[in-house]
């Protein structure tokens, strides 16, 4: 069975070939049916609002039946460790398990456990990763610069932090887009990469800007004595945008005017919404493609 835990599990030729399906989908050229028959189990041990719904909705389309378990009503409450019970949902009849987790690793773990009786995929881990969120924003980017490559974007905010921002580095930089790292200190993780305290100083060089949410609940101390603090510096408004012609991205959840003022979450330069729809068709093409296999 075919699992996706990092963009590292698709090659570049394969992940073109998933957004050409996915540009159909959007289309609504094809609707498929090639889950018909397939049963799938979402697990979200973290809150979601997109990425499980789209799944969700994704599933739905490509004919498949899905099953959501509720982790605060499931037997894991009880002492079964996550294991047994992606062992027991398999034998229920689960093909596919979308899977997120606080702890960075635990998609991975399953996929080896369940080696080839269901495919995993991965809905977010931890700080680590999330790849199907950095691969509709690599498609979102491709629809406003369809060859990417020298593209530049800042991604902004709390870097360190997120798994949105690590499986984006590695996934832009594979299609040649070049990255600067726009964040206070403590959130800039350790790289190889450019940086930048202030976007304010890189504004100018940038065709997309990406800014993220600070992932408070991750955060084993205050590092700021208020959001308000660090949105004097880094919230996206439209005095700092200016007329510039740059696309502005979000994965969600937007914290208003800490992350990107209200006036600029109606700006036609802010992306988000076309993020959330294109996520839809991604994942749509990410699960039949894994299917194959
Ligand atoms: N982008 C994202 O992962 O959003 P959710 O947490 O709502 O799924």
């Amino acid at each position: 069975m075919r699992h996706f835990i990092t963009t590292n599990d698709f090659s570049n030729s394969e992940i073109l070939e998933i957004f050409q399906r996915a540009k159909q989908f959007l289309n609504h050229e094809e609707k498929g049916n090639e889950l018909s028959g397939k049963t799938a189990m979402t697990l979200f041990f973290e809150n979601s609002t997109r990425t499980k719904s789209s799944f969700e909705m994704a599933l739905n389309r490509l004919g498949a039946t899905t099953i959501h378990l509720d982790i605060s009503k499931s037997s894991t409450s009880k002492g079964e460790t996550l294991l047994d019970t992606a062992y027991n949902l398999n034998s229920i009849g689960a093909d596919i398990f979308i899977i997120r987790h606080s702890d960075a690793g635990v998609p991975y773990k399953l996929a080896q456990n369940l080696s080839n009786r269901s495919s995993v995929i991965n809905g977010g881990d931890g700080a680590f990763a999330h790849p199907t969120q950095a691969m509709l924003d690599l498609f979102t980017i491709t629809q406003y610069f369809p060859n990417p490559e020298g593209k530049k974007i800042a991604i902004v905010g709390d870097i360190r932090n997120s798994r949105v921002a690590n499986s984006n580095i590695k996934l832009l930089s594979r299609f040649g887009l070049e990255i600067i790292l726009v964040a206070p200190p403590h959130f800039l993780p350790k790289t190889n990469l450019r940086y930048s305290y202030s976007l304010r100083d890189v504004i100018d060089e940038v065709d997309i800007v990406m800014s993220l949410r600070t992932q408070t609940e991750r955060h084993s101390q205050a590092t700021y004595a208020s959001l308000k603090d660090y949105a004097k510096d880094f919230c996206i408004t439209k005095e700092l945008l200016g007329n510039r012609d740059i696309i502005l991205m979000h994965p969600g959840p937007v914290h208003r005017n800490i992350d990107i003022a209200d006036e600029v979450m109606n700006d036609p330069r802010t992306k988000i919404l076309e993020q959330v729809k294109n996520g839809v068709a991604i994942r749509m093409a990410i699960l039949e493609y894994i299917s194959k296999y």
